[in-house]
C-alpha cells in the first residue's frame, strides 16, 4: 500500500518564445506534453514500472500562460486500479515579485503499468490521506468508467457508479 504523496512529482520550468501560440501565450500542445511527462514520472514512482499513457481524461485550459512565466506542474497519483493509475496534474504560475502561485490549469491522465512486452501488470494499491486526495480518489472510478465508455471499452449500462452520479443529481 502506498500514498499519493509518495508519487508527488514537481516540475518547474520557464515558458520560452518557442513554446508559444500567436497570442504569445503557452501553446496548449506544449502544456499537454509537459503535463504528460510529469504525470508519467508520478505513475512510475507509484508503480516502479514502465508506464504508458492510456488516456487524457480531462484538461481545462482555464487561464492563459504568458511567455516568460515560471510554470510549476504538480503531478500525483490519485487512485490505483489493477494495472491503471489516475494521475492529476495541477498547474501553477508564480508572480515574479511576490512569488505567489496562481492555479492556471489542471488535467487528469490515465497511465497503465506494463512489462517489457507492453502487457499490463498489477500496481500497488493507494491510500489517500488529505481531504483533496480523498475527494479525488472517490471520483476516480466514475472518471475511469466515463473514459472507458467514451473509448468504446465499456457499455454505458455497465458503468454503475457513473450512472449513479446522474441519478443522484436528479
Ligand atoms: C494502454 C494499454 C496498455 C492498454 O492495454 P490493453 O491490452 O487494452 O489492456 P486492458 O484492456 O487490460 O487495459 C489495461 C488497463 O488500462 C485501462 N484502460 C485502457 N484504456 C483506457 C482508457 N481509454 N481510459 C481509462 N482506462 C483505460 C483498463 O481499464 C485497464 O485498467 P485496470 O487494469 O486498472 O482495470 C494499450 O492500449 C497500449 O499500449 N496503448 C498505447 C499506449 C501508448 O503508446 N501511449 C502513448 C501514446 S503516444
Amino acid at each position: 500500500m502506498k500514498t499519493p504523496k509518495e508519487s508527488l512529482t514537481v516540475v518547474t520550468d520557464m515558458v520560452l518564445p518557442g513554446d508559444s501560440n500567436p497570442l504569445n501565450n503557452l501553446f496548449g500542445g506544449e502544456l499537454l506534453a509537459r503535463m504528460d511527462r510529469a504525470c508519467s514520472i508520478a505513475a512510475r514512482r507509484h508503480s516502479s514500472r514502465i508506464v504508458v499513457t492510456a488516456s487524457v481524461n480531462h484538461v481545462a485550459f482555464n487561464k492563459a500562460v504568458p511567455i516568460g512565466s515560471v510554470l510549476t506542474i504538480e503531478a500525483k497519483v490519485s487512485r490505483a486500479f489493477t494495472s491503471s493509475m489516475e494521475v492529476y496534474a495541477d498547474v501553477w504560475i508564480e508572480d515574479r515579485e511576490s512569488g505567489e502561485k496562481t492555479k492556471a490549469n489542471e488535467a487528469i491522465y490515465t497511465f497503465v503499468a506494463v512489462d517489457r512486452t507492453g502487457t499490463p501488470v498489477k500496481v500497488p494499491a493507494i491510500k489517500p490521506e488529505t481531504p483533496l486526495e480523498i475527494e479525488r480518489y472517490e471520483g476516480a472510478l466514475r472518471r475511469k468508467q466515463l473514459s472507458l465508455v467514451l473509448s468504446g471499452r465499456m457499455k454505458p449500462s455497465e458503468a454503475n457508479e457513473l450512472k449513479a452520479l446522474f441519478l443522484e443529481s436528479n
